[in-house]
């Protein structure tokens, strides 16, 4: 392998994203905390899932990485360059080469643009100005999202397609210009169980089609199992456990890992309800976060006087799996 494949299309370092709170739209009246310390790389051809209660950050950790949410301390780095250094041209190419399905589907596509308009107005932005390069790129880019036949799609309106297509041309929208990083939140948790499965197959086609390195951020436990070669776990606008997709199925280390998957082993299982209900108790504020680890308050196995106090850092478990948990404190420290 090459030094240049081997360096990590993307480096997050101790990101932060706090938003302030205000009192009639003016008085500071403190902050939401709602990403606190966050640190990864990942590499091209690589998904990282990230799974949590709704409420935990997953979504401002993508909005900060796309630049779509200032962070408040810390560092991106996309392909070797830092994102807060790049100036006004600079941030035109990086959002030309990260793709986003944002979470909520319904507002994601113009009601009153066309399958082709759509598809073309990301590479006329982008500089794309040839109309025969255009149509390539968007009559491609349809046959591999496999909206087809393509003469007949380009003159559609969304309103026009199933759930299952209008994902698909959201997919294609963010693939048009053949972004290096996706960046996918929520993106199959509105469609029907029987679509999921084909749209997240389709992902991971295009994942090798282009060496693509992937966010994928769910609620579904049941999907990440087939989809990822890394699982986060977030939880208080921290990830708390970080593993390959392999140890954290045989075991996870976290409690609160260990809560969530074991509440989900029913094949069945894996939609929000069951997700929140387990373990007991209430998601910490972000407002004004527990002392020590954020978890203890749910936490069966907590430490007395050690995990109500200090905030855990990240230990070693093995190779494969990094927690903030005081339970392995006699590992390495290596955060
Ligand atoms: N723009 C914002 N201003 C203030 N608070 C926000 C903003 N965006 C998100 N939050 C808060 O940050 C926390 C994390 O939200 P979010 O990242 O959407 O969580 P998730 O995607 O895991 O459900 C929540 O408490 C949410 O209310
Ligand atoms: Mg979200």
């Amino acid at each position: 392998m090459s030094e240049a494949s081997r360096q990590p299309v993307l480096t997050v370092e101790d990101l932060h994203t706090w938003f302030e709170l205000r009192k009639w739209g003016f008085f500071k009246a403190g902050e939401v905390r709602a990403l606190d310390g966050v640190s990864f790389d990942l590499h091209s051809g690589e998904t990282i899932s990230i799974v949590g209660e709704s409420g935990c950050g997953k979504s401002t950790l993508a909005k900060t990485i796309l630049g779509l949410n200032l962070p408040t301390k810390g560092d991106i780095r996309f392909q070797g360059h830092s994102v807060k250094s790049l100036d006004k041209q600079g941030m035109k190419w990086f959002r030309s080469r990260v793709g986003y399905i944002q979470q909520d589907p319904y507002g994601a596509l113009p009601p009153f643009m066309n399958v082709e308009q759509i598809l073309r107005e990301p590479l006329i932005i982008n500089g794309v100005s040839d109309r025969t390069q255009q149509q390539e790129r968007i009559r491609r880019v349809l046959e591999e999202v496999k909206l087809a036949p393509v003469e007949d799609m380009l003159p559609k309106f969304p309103h026009m397609l199933s759930g299952g297509q209008q994902q698909r041309l959201v997919i294609a929208r963010a693939m048009v210009l053949e972004p290096a990083l996706l960046v996918a939140d929520e993106p199959v948790s509105m469609l029907d169980a029987s679509v999921r499965v084909e749209i997240l197959q389709l992902l991971r086609r295009l994942q090798e089609v282009y060496n693509l390195a992937i966010i994928y951020i769910t609620h579904d436990l049941s999907t990440v199992r087939y989809f990822s070669e890394r699982i986060f776990a977030m939880y208080g606008a921290k990830v708390v456990e970080k593993s390959s997709t392999e140890a954290l199925l045989r075991a996870p280390r976290h409690p609160y890992t260990k809560a969530l998957f074991e509440a989900t082993s029913d094949p069945d299982a894996g939609n929000l309800a069951q997700f929140k209900d387990v373990p007991a108790g209430e998601p910490p504020s972000l407002v004004d976060p527990p002392q020590g680890c954020r978890f203890h308050p749910r936490c069966s196995e907590k430490i007395p006087g050690l995990c109500a106090e200090r905030i855990p850092p990240e230990f070693m478990v093995n190779e494969e799996q990094r927690v903030l948990c005081w339970l392995y404190r006699g590992e390495e420290q290596v955060g």
